[in-house]
């Protein structure tokens, strides 16, 4: 199903830009570094001043022909386009060229092909590329046949798949979504079995090489890949951390945000993203050496809403200190809540900080309250008695007389469902005038 090909690509880059668009520069250097991500070797850029859209190019007619004439010249096999093209847009441009044409989505579907190691993720890309292949299926790529090489926009679903046979083509989608699906449905049960544990969770979200493998590892003491290119992360990894005041938690990498991710793709990897909707706290990692970081945390803060996750809350982490030249420390909200914890994933400095502020974050405000259950919440009683939340108990005719003593990290999982247990027991910390949020 796969034609790999081990060539690396040699690419031309071509980056649209609007008079508008202040920045540019770091839009270009970011597409860059998309683009080694992807293994290739960057032969040229050719800036492209976009006003109003082509409609048969995306690009100028004008900048076609010298995007053309470079791409003879350096030999280039692919040419890269930092925007979205219309399938009809990116097949004028291959006639046009007579080299492959790959956008924005193409190139990060492929870095997604690379790197996706989960089977959930695998699915997930693989369903993403077909889809993505099928809106370019209506009249074929036989003009380019002769000249296919190389490997970005290669990677996944074959050639022979594509030309062969488009029912296939949907066959294979429909049997993709439903294993999909099931697998969905498998960690939804996961997390379920983990939240009847109550152990509080903690995503680890950020734009993507702010070094949040990095700091996973250093928090979890594991073997995650980590490494200089973007993407290094797909699928989300979950681990215990033990050593935090606040008792266990659970701890998830996550894959890195990126700015202007396709909408589809982000539908793509709700999935992949799943950890970090279903957090007790996000871990917000930037890098503090980057002087483009606050507009960073936006793009991530923004794609977090897409993905339902806005309103969670948030720690964040500047992290390379080493770089930004800062000292490890800790910023409190007026309330004497961490906010923001300044540290080094490599070095290790400021790593002990983190841990306490996880440990007040998660640990929390404890709730401590006498709790009166009928006999009927059995289940109740006992997911009650698992969390270790009950510190004296007494049972006659009316029920069980509960002593509660938790933090409040502990109970609102239990209290924050739709199930019958949750609002018994919402109602019974209410009538105790005990608000749980
Ligand atoms: P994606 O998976 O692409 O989203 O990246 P990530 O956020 O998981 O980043 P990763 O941990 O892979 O780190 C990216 C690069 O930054 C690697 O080369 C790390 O070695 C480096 N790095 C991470 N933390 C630090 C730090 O505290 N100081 C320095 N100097 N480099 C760091």
């Amino acid at each position: 199903m796969f034609d790999r090909q081990k060539k690396g690509d040699r690419a031309l880059l071509v980056l649209p830009h609007s008079r508008g668009e202040g920045d540019a520069v770091r839009r270009g250097e970011e597409f860059a570094e998309l683009v080694k991500s992807a293994g290739a070797e960057i032969l040229g850029v050719i800036p492209a001043r976009v006003e109003a859209p082509n409609p048969r190019f995306y690009i100028g007619t004008g900048k076609t022909d010298e995007v053309a004439e470079m791409a003879r010249a350096v030999e280039a096999d692919v040419v890269l386009v930092d925007h979205l093209l219309t399938p009809v847009q990116e097949r004028n441009l291959e006639k046009h060229l007579g080299v492959r044409v790959v956008d924005r989505a193409g190139l990060i579907l492929d870095i997604f092909a690379q790197r996706a190691r989960s089977h959930e993720g695998k699915l997930e890309v693989e369903l993403a590329q077909l889809k993505h292949i099928a809106t370019r299926l209506v009249r074929g790529w036989t003009h380019l046949d002769a000249q296919r090489g190389g490997a970005i926009g290669n990677r996944g679903p074959g050639e022979t798949q594509l030309e062969t046979d488009r029912r296939l083509l949907g066959e294979r989608v429909k049997q993709l979504t439903r294993r999909l699906e099931k697998v969905q449905t498998q960690r939804g049960q996961q997390r379920r079995a983990r939240l009847r544990n109550t152990v509080p969770r903690v995503a680890l979200v950020g734009y993507t090489n702010a070094g949040k493998s990095t700091l996973f590892n250093a928090l979890t003491t594991g073997g995650v890949y980590a490494a200089d290119q973007l993407f290094a992360t797909l699928d989300p990894t979950v681990r215990k951390v033990d050593d935090l005041s606040c008792g266990p938690a659970v701890i998830a990498d996550t894959v890195g945000f990126i700015r202007d991710l396709p909408h589809d793709l982000v539908a793509a990897f709700r999935g992949t993203l799943a950890e970090a909707r279903d957090a007790d706290l996000l871990l917000h990692v930037c890098d503090a050496a980057d002087e483009d970081r606050e507009r960073l945390r936006q793009v991530v803060d923004g794609v977090l809403e897409e993905i339902d996750a806005g309103d969670l809350p948030q720690l964040q982490v500047m992290n390379k200190i080493d770089l930004a030249g800062s000292e490890p420390h800790i910023v409190r909200d007026g309330e004497g809540r961490p906010t923001q914890v300044w540290l080094s994933a490599a070095t290790g400095a400021g790593l002990a900080l983190l841990r306490e502020a996880l440990g007040e974050l998660l640990g929390g405000e404890r709730l401590q309250s006498a709790l009166s259950l009928p006999l009927s919440a059995g289940r109740l009683h006992a997911r009650l008695k698992a969390a270790g939340a009950i510190v004296g108990e007494r049972i006659d005719e009316d029920g069980w007389h509960l002593d509660i003593d938790a933090p409040r990290s502990v109970i609102a999982p239990l209290s924050g469902g739709l199930d019958a247990d949750a609002v018994l027991l919402r109602d019974l910390l209410e009538r105790t005038a005990l608000p749980v949020e």
